[in-house]
């Protein structure tokens, strides 16, 4: 029997020793010092927490070259939308710093090709061509001809990515958990938390930050299938902070709606479209229509890097297809029989009507979106 037990992709092997040390490194790291990716401006490397292992093993790896970080984005490592943008920002000062070239031009050439690379690492996030773009356009408008200078502005502008998403993840985290009352029971879709983000989370954000609040809250944590994002990250995140959860299986979720056991939906985005549109973690839409028809709540937490205004409506975001082998098994054992195929799309669109409000660092937007998304995305460029 043992021999039908077939492992479909690399499983971290685990002792429990070792896992109880590694979730107290973790505990201590990831709520105090460690960022889910950062420049080791010891070494000038790129690390980031190798998120295919946890929740048993954390682990660190570390990038010194940008196509190895375009890598990491495509196979997870990094994952979740304002990280896989900060690690693409990473990458870009990686590749100006791996660069022998003696010119701007020559440096500004391989940096075009570099964004190349980044950008084509995973479709779906509007963060990755958002950050990538915005080094594109510091290398350009960089005055000075000195390459060395061309890398420093290069880091400088990769390491405010990263500092900035930590605190509008906090300005989004205060917003949302107005919406969040003491003794709520809250239903939660993949991980949006730490580990999405270079740190505290979009939805998961409001949540930690409705819990520092003092409020008594509950977490039902969708799986997340097939990857199990939320069995995996959300609840090690939720264990971290001590916040009360449970995990729920994708298909009980409309089962606590309908019982009344559920009183807001809080989802991240990988691209929210300029009429509110929201392309998220596949099964988010199958989780809106449900709430709506339960009258429960439906508010993605969204910073505006991830609202793409050129795109007029979800229908044209671009979705993700991943390897059929991340349904056809689970956690690594293969479960469907030899011969199956399977169709893999890893995010959905749920159209706005089903949206109650999308809650941003800019503060709580509603209907009308097409105005109201565009004010808030100005506002905010107008702070940077
Ligand atoms: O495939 P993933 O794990 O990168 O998908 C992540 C999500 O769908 C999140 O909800 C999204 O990135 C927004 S949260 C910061």
């Amino acid at each position: 029997m043992a021999d039908a037990i077939r492992l479909c992709y690399h499983q971290p092997d685990f002792a429990i020793i070792a896992r109880e040390q590694y979730l107290d490194h973790a505990a201590r790291n990831l709520t105090s010092m460690m960022r889910t990716v950062f420049w080791d401006y010891e070494d000038d490397t790129v690390k980031m927490i190798d998120q295919r292992l946890l929740p048993f093993v954390l682990e660190v790896a570390e990038f010194d070259d940008y196509r190895e970080v375009a890598r990491a984005i495509t196979e997870m490592y990094v994952r979740g939308a304002p990280a896989i943008g900060a690690s693409a920002a990473f990458g870009m000062a990686l590749a100006a710093h791996q660069s022998r070239a003696g010119d701007r031009e020559t440096l500004i050439k391989e940096l075009e090709q570099a964004a190349e690379t980044l950008n084509a690492a995973r479709p779906t996030a509007v963060n990755l061509s958002w950050a990538v773009n915005r080094q594109l356009k510091t290398a350009h408008s960089e005055q000075s001809e000195s390459v060395s200078d061309i890398r420093h502005a290069l880091l400088d502008a990769a390491q405010k990515i990263a500092d900035d998403d930590v605190q509008l993840n906090r300005r989004m985290g205060a917003h949302g958990a107005e919406l969040v009352s003491d003794g709520a029971t809250i239903l939660h879709h993949c991980n949006t938390g730490a580990l999405a983000t270079v740190d505290w989370g979009t939805a998961l954000g409001v949540i930690f930050s409705a819990h520092e609040q003092g409020k008594n809250i509950h977490v039902l944590v969708d799986e997340t299938r097939p990857r199990l994002q939320g069995a995996q990250l959300t609840a090690w995140e939720l264990q971290q902070r001590g916040i009360p959860f449970d995990v729920i299986a994708d298909n009980a979720a409309g089962h606590f709606m309908r019982t009344g056991q559920v009183d807001i939906v809080l989802v991240g985005s990988d691209r929210t479209a300029a009429n509110g549109d929201v392309a998220n973690k596949i099964g988010t839409y199958k989780l809106a229509v449900v709430a709506k028809e339960n009258g429960v709540p439906f508010y993605p937490v969204v910073p505006t890097s991830t609202i793409d205004l050129n795109l007029a409506e979800g229908d044209l975001i671009p979705i993700e297809e991943r390897s059929p082998d991340e349904v056809l098994c689970v956690a690594g054992n293969r479960v469907a029989p030899d011969g199956a195929s399977a169709r893999n799309p890893a995010f959905d669109v749920t159209p706005h009507r089903y949206v109650t409000g999308i809650v941003t660092e800019a503060g709580i937007i509603y209907p009308p979106f097409v105005k109201n998304l565009r004010a808030a995305v100005e506002k905010e460029q107008g702070r940077t």
